[in-house]
C-alpha cells in the first residue's frame, strides 16, 4: 500500500467531450455532443452530481475519428464561467505555448473563475499536428525534458523563489528574467497555485510526475499496472526530496448498468462496431510517438486493438458492471493510491447524472466502511 494519500474522499473528473466523435472510436450510438450548448449543460450536471473536475482535451486537427475540435483553454474558461464549483483542467502542449504567456492566461482565468482553473501539461503524440502547425517535433524524452522545464517555469512565475525580483529561470528551452506577474493567481486555501496535472506514462513521464507535477494521470490500467506506476512515481518524488508527493488520477471508461450482463453487452457492442481504420491509424501514430521508447513503458505500449477503441485505454480499468461492482473497483484503486478517477462515458449527459444518483452513493458507503477497516488510509 503506498505511503501517500487517500486521506480525502475519492475525487472524480470527467473528460470534456470538446472533440467530435465521443470517447470511443466506434459507430455505436453515442448520445454525446462536442458543441458548447451540450457541454455547458453537462458541466452543470457534473458539478451537481459529485464531480470535482472536468478535463478538456487539446487537439488542433482532425485525426482518427475526431473531425472537429474546440480549443481547450478557451473552452475550459467558458465552462468555468457557466458553473459555480467545478474545477476545469485545460490541456496544453509545451511545444505550442510559451510558458509565461500561459501563466498569464491562467492567472486571468483563475480570477474570472474564483480560483477554479488548472492545467494538464501533455507532451503530445500527434506528430502530424506539429508538422501542420510548423513547429518542431522533438524526440520523445526531449519532449518530456521540455515539459519539465515548462512546469517549473509556471510554478516559478506563480510563486517566485525570490518575490522581490519576480520570476527567473534559465533552462535549455525557456528563459525568464525578473518577470513579475500581477495579479498572481487567486489565493485559495490549500493550493499554492493553480494545480498542474500531467498526462503520460513512459519512464520520462513518471520521472516528471514524481519530480515536478502536482498530479500524475495514468491511462486506463488494471490494479497491478496502476500500482506499479504509483510506486515508481513516488520513488522519483522521494529522490527529488519533495515535501508533498504528487497525487494520482486514473482514467477509466465507465459502463454502469442494472446488470453485469447488460454492461458487458454494451462493451461488446462498442468493440464490435469499432471504426477499424481509425483505431488502426491511431495505433500507428501513437506507437511511433510513445511506445517506441526503449523500454516499452509508455502509454499504449501493450494496448490491444480492443483497448484502443477507447483511446486512453479506459476499458482496462474495468469500471464496467453494476454500480456495486464498479464501487468495489473504485475502492480498490483508492487503496492502491488513486486520489481521483477520470471518467468517460458513452452518453455523457445521462450517465454523469446516473453516476451521481446510483454509483457515487455506494462508493461513499464503501469509503466509510474502508475507513473503519483501515483507518490509516482514509
Ligand atoms: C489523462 C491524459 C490526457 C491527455 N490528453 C491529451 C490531449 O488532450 N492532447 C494530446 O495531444 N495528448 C494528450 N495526452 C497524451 C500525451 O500527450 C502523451 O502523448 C501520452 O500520454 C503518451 O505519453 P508517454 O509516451 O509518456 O506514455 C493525454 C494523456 C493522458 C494520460
Amino acid at each position: 500500500m503506498p505511503e501517500t494519500l487517500a486521506h480525502e474522499p475519492l475525487k472524480f473528473a470527467y473528460w470534456v467531450p470538446n472533440v467530435s466523435g465521443g470517447l470511443v472510436t466506434s459507430t455505436i450510438e453515442q448520445r454525446t455532443d462536442w458543441g458548447y450548448d451540450y457541454n455547458k449543460e453537462l458541466a452543470r450536471t457534473a458539478e451537481n452530481n459529485g464531480f470535482d473536475y472536468a478535463l478538456s482535451q487539446v487537439r488542433y486537427m482532425a485525426s482518427y475519428g475526431a473531425d472537429h475540435q474546440h480549443e481547450s483553454t478557451s473552452f475550459s474558461l467558458a465552462l468555468l464561467l457557466a458553473t459555480e464549483r467545478l474545477k476545469v483542467i485545460a490541456a496544453v502542449h509545451p511545444g505550442l505555448w510559451q510558458p509565461a504567456v500561459l501563466a498569464k492566461w491562467v492567472a486571468t482565468a483563475d480570477h474570472l473563475s474564483q480560483g477554479r482553473i488548472a492545467v494538464n501539461v501533455v507532451s503530445g503524440w500527434l506528430k502530424a499536428e506539429f508538422a501542420a502547425l510548423g513547429e518542431p517535433w522533438l524526440e520523445h524524452d526531449e519532449r518530456y525534458r521540455r515539459s519539465a522545464e515548462f512546469i517549473q517555469v509556471l510554478r516559478e512565475i506563480w510563486t517566485p523563489e525570490n518575490p522581490e525580483v519576480g520570476a527567473n529561470f534559465n533552462g535549455d528551452f525557456y528563459r525568464i528574467h525578473d518577470y513579475d506577474l500581477k495579479p498572481k493567481p487567486v489565493d485559495v486555501p490549500g493550493r499554492a497555485h493553480p494545480e498542474i496535472f500531467q498526462g503520460g506514462n513512459s519512464s520520462a513521464a513518471r520521472a516528471n510526475g514524481g519530480r515536478v507535477s502536482d498530479w500524475y494521470f495514468s491511462n486506463g490500467k488494471d490494479y497491478d499496472g496502476f500500482s506499479e506506476q504509483v510506486t515508481e512515481v513516488l520513488q522519483h518524488a522521494r529522490d527529488a526530496g519533495r515535501a508533498t508527493p504528487p497525487r494520482f488520477g486514473l482514467n477509466g471508461f465507465m459502463i454502469a448498468r442494472d446488470t453485469e450482463k447488460e454492461a458487458r453487452e454494451t462493451l461488446r457492442e462498442i468493440i464490435a462496431k469499432a471504426n477499424k481504420p481509425a483505431v488502426e491509424g491511431f495505433r500507428d501514430a501513437v506507437q511511433q510517438a510513445g511506445a517506441s521508447t526503449g523500454n516499452k513503458q509508455g502509454m499504449w505500449a501493450d494496448s490491444s486493438f480492443e483497448d484502443l477503441v477507447q483511446y486512453n485505454d479506459g476499458f482496462r480499468t474495468r469500471l464496467i458492471g453494476t454500480p456495486e461492482q464498479i464501487a468495489d473497483r473504485a475502492i480498490e484503486y483508492k487503496r492502491r493510491g488513486a486520489d481521483l478517477l477520470l471518467l468517460g462515458y458513452l452518453h455523457f449527459q445521462e450517465e454523469v447524472e446516473h453516476f451521481g444518483k446510483a454509483v457515487l452513493p455506494i462508493i461513499r458507503e464503501k469509503e466509510a466502511e474502508l475507513s473503519e477497516r483501515e483507518p490509516a488510509l482514509v
